[in-house]
């Protein structure tokens, strides 16, 4: 069995991936209110996952693979557990801890952190056996995503990183395997795109429009550096270029344009207005 603890965006959607694939999960939330919310969520999003993948008639019998609750189950019965909590660091620290000892008798139960800032080696300092422990790093909506990031942590074995590239494959994603370092490969390389592309608006270079266009059909990207911005937020860009910056140095400090567009409430699709008019 599969464990999920945190059944939110993203720990619901590594949840509906793994039931897709046929294994049994557990997603563990701390309230029942919560757990209840999460289960009507969660199956929702399975509705939607296996319509897309013509799979409509399967929902009845993928969902008896799903449970939500407060409990973990018996421990000998699970293979791999995986921590999709707020990315809050002592928060997940105090329940990786607290995990560890529950499953302390099963010394062949992977586990694996789905942070996408915190370093895995800080983590993984909570933990026993430290050499099980490993990033994996999905990408929302999971069930419609291609990649999970393998982040691999100084003490992370070699056996668990090859688990959990075969739980990615299982899942149907191309696992690519990172050191623990700041922004794993996607957000650092993705954000010094994006920053580069907001300091070429600063500098009246061209369009937004031009500039996404030169990376979509001179580069094939799918989308452009700004309209993605603008996807994730550019709020959430400015907080993960703040801590890049803080770790590696001053080329991730953020453009003056962001910090002003992120004061003007200028946000993104969620707020109606960023680099585009939504
Ligand atoms: N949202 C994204 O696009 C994205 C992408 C990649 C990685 N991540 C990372 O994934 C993790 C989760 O993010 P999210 O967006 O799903 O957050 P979220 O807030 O949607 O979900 C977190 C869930 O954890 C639950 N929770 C809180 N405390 C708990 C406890 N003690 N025990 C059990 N459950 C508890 C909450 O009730 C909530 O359902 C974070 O580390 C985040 O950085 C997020």
């Amino acid at each position: 069995m599969i464990v999920v603890v945190g059944g939110g965006t993203m720990g619901g959607g590594i949840a509906v991936s793994f039931a897709l694939a046929g294994k049994e999960v557990r997603v563990v939330e701390h309230t029942p209110e919560i757990a209840e919310a999460a289960n009507d969520r969660i199956r929702a999003s399975l509705e939607r996952a296996a319509s897309k993948r013509d799979r409509a008639d399967e929902i009845g019998e993928i969902g008896k693979l799903l449970s939500v609750d407060t409990e973990h189950p018996e421990p000998s019965t699970v293979e791999l557990i995986i921590e999709a909590l707020p990315e809050d660091q002592e928060l997940k620290r105090s329940v990786l801890a607290s995990i560890d000892a529950h499953y302390a008798g099963n010394t062949e139960v992977l586990l694996a952190s789905n942070t996408s800032s915190l370093p895995i080696g800080e983590l993984a300092s909570a933990l026993e056996a430290p050499d099980r422990f490993c990033g994996m790093h999905f990408f929302n909506p999971v069930p419609a995503s291609q990649l999970v990031e393998i982040v691999v942590g100084e003490e992370t074995s070699e056996e668990t990183v090859e688990q959990a590239r075969a739980y990615g494959t299982l899942l149907g994603l191309t696992p690519i395997v990172v050191k623990d370092s700041p922004g794993f490969a996607s957000s650092r390389l993705g954000v010094a795109l994006g920053l580069e592309a907001i300091r070429m608006v600063e500098d009246g270079v061209a369009s937004a429009e031009d500039i996404d266009a030169a990376m979509m059909l001179g580069y094939k990207h799918p989308i452009g550096p700004l309209r993605l911005t603008d996807l994730v937020g550019v709020d959430v860009r400015l907080a993960i270029a703040e801590h890049l910056a803080a770790e590696l140095g001053e080329r991730f400090e953020p453009p003056q344009l962001m910090r002003e567009m992120v004061s003007a409430g200028k946000l993104g699709k969620k707020s109606g207005e960023g680099f585009y008019v939504w």
